[in-house]
């Protein structure tokens, strides 16, 4: 098993009758997503998506990869939320958060249109002066204002740098597979295009074109994330609760919840895990934070946050419980060297690993934060290889289905994201939202 769930830091936390009760729930919300017959039920394609791929997609995926690697110094990725954050969450996993720094045979990958940032825009644009570029955008909707924007800006560059034809062969555009003005608008434009599954949701979206195109330019063995996904897939469907680590994930923070601990906090011991905490955020917070219900998705890397929220884990709020992200093995090892002054007094720990330590704080903290009040939940994931990715990435999703099935909602849409949307439209004079617009304007008016 590539997952286990470590429960030895839930004693005293949850009882065995909470937990007898609460896997009957899981086990039949697991049947519910399997069947099919669950709110949602339309958005359910990723369940099936490890096995049931499109195989000459992927293909196709794995030639552009190659073509982008070969033109291109810089990729830019356009999309936000489930469109961007797989992808960068398994670049900076599997690779490196520094991964643009490294030496390496593949382009720097850059994120735009994930914010309306004036600074994050013309600063990019600046990194990309004199650079050979290639533009991913994904939407799968098309119509999502921060990508649209930064598409038009960064497609004018291409086709002024390259001719419209030349810009042809460097766009490659991930929607919908028919609807939608993007796709209309790449076909007439002859872009190569790739295909956001119709009962795919964005946020379940990584193992798709969406993720799997920028994580293939990055030089990431796509091929080895599918098995890692397969894998888990096989598990999760079949194990049962006692062998099987979503089932008892999804378990564990419902059970947690119904104790009054309302935010959960996704904690990892390495900088490469900040990117994989940002995506479990919209994950959990989209799918579950609906109808006055919902566990908070909060997260930290420790020990660097252990110096700024540390304090109020230890004594805060007792509404919290932690989940951490243990990956077992990095592959390298870093031995902490001897100074024969022992000026700082760090002796007791020369000739140690670095790997060594990081691991006591996290035993350390467990149990402080234990004898704070604050529950645990260990995830053990064996490595940080494309495989587990693929592996981790599936372990969510499901958990993440089990979990919102148990706690009563659909998991699966997102309907509050559009209250900004409407009311920034309305305020910018987008047709159609005149009357909105004198209301909002009275609200936001001083007089
Ligand atoms: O999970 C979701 O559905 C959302 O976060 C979307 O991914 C996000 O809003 C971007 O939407 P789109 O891909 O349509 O531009």
């Amino acid at each position: 098993m590539s997952i286990k769930i470590n429960d030895r830091f839930l004693n005293g936390f949850i009882s065995e009758k909470e937990i007898n009760e609460t896997k009957i729930k899981a086990c039949a919300a697991k049947k519910t997503l399997l069947d099919g017959n669950g709110a949602g039920n339309d958005f359910i394609g990723w369940v099936d998506l490890p096995e049931n791929y499109d195989k000459e997609e992927f293909a196709r995926i794995k030639a552009a990869a190659e073509k982008i690697k070969k033109s291109a110094d810089v990729l830019v990725v356009i999309g936000i939320g489930g469109s961007y954050l797989g992808a960068r969450a398994a670049i900076e996993f599997v690779k490196s958060p520094l991964y643009n720094n490294l030496k390496k045979d593949t382009p720097d990958i850059y994120f735009a249109g994930n914010n309306i940032s004036t600074t994050a825009l013309t600063e990019l644009l600046s990194i990309c002066e004199g650079k050979d570029i290639c533009l991913n955008v994904i939407s799968k909707s098309g119509t999502t204002t921060e990508p649209a924007i930064a598409f038009r800006v960064f497609k004018a560059l291409l086709n002024e740098k390259y001719g419209v034809e030349g810009a042809k062969e460097r766009i490659f555009v991930t929607t919908d597979k028919a609807r939608g003005t993007l796709k209309q608008f790449s076909d007439e434009a002859g872009y190569e295009t790739f295909v956001v599954p119709d009962d795919v949701g964005g946020r379940y979206s990584v193992l798709t074109a969406v993720g799997l195109l920028p994580i293939a330019c990055a030089g990431i063995d796509i091929d080895k994330m599918m098995e890692g996904a397969q894998a888990a897939r096989a598990c999760f469907r079949e194990a049962d609760f006692d062998n099987n680590a979503a089932m008892q994930y999804a378990t564990y923070r419902n059970i947690l919840l119904a104790q009054g601990k309302s935010t959960e906090i996704l904690v990892g011991y390495e900088p490469y895990l900040t990117m994989i905490n940002e995506w479990w955020k919209q994950l959990y917070g989209e799918s579950e934070g609906k109808d006055n219900k919902g566990i908070f998705p909060a997260s930290v890397i420790f020990s660097t946050d252990l110096h700024s929220l540390g304090q109020y884990i230890q004594q805060g709020q007792r509404n919290l419980f932690e989940t951490v992200l243990n990956v077992k093995s990095t592959g390298i090892s870093f031995e902490i060297p001897n100074d024969p002054l022992n000026v700082d007094g760090l002796n007791f720990i020369s000739g140690k690993s670095l790997g060594y330590v990081n691991e006591t704080a996290m035993l350390a903290t467990l149990i402080a934060h234990n004898d704070g009040g604050v529950p645990n939940i260990v995830i053990d994931l064996e490595d940080k290889s494309a495989y587990s990715f693929g592996y981790l990435v599936y372990f969510f999703e499901f958990a993440c289905a089990i979990s919102g099935y148990i706690l009563g909602v659909n998991p699966f849409d997102q309907p509050g994201v559009e209250a900004y949307k409407k009311n920034m439209f309305a305020l910018l004079g987008k047709p159609g939202f005149e009357d909105m617009r004198a209301s909002l304007e009275k609200r936001i008016s001083k007089d």
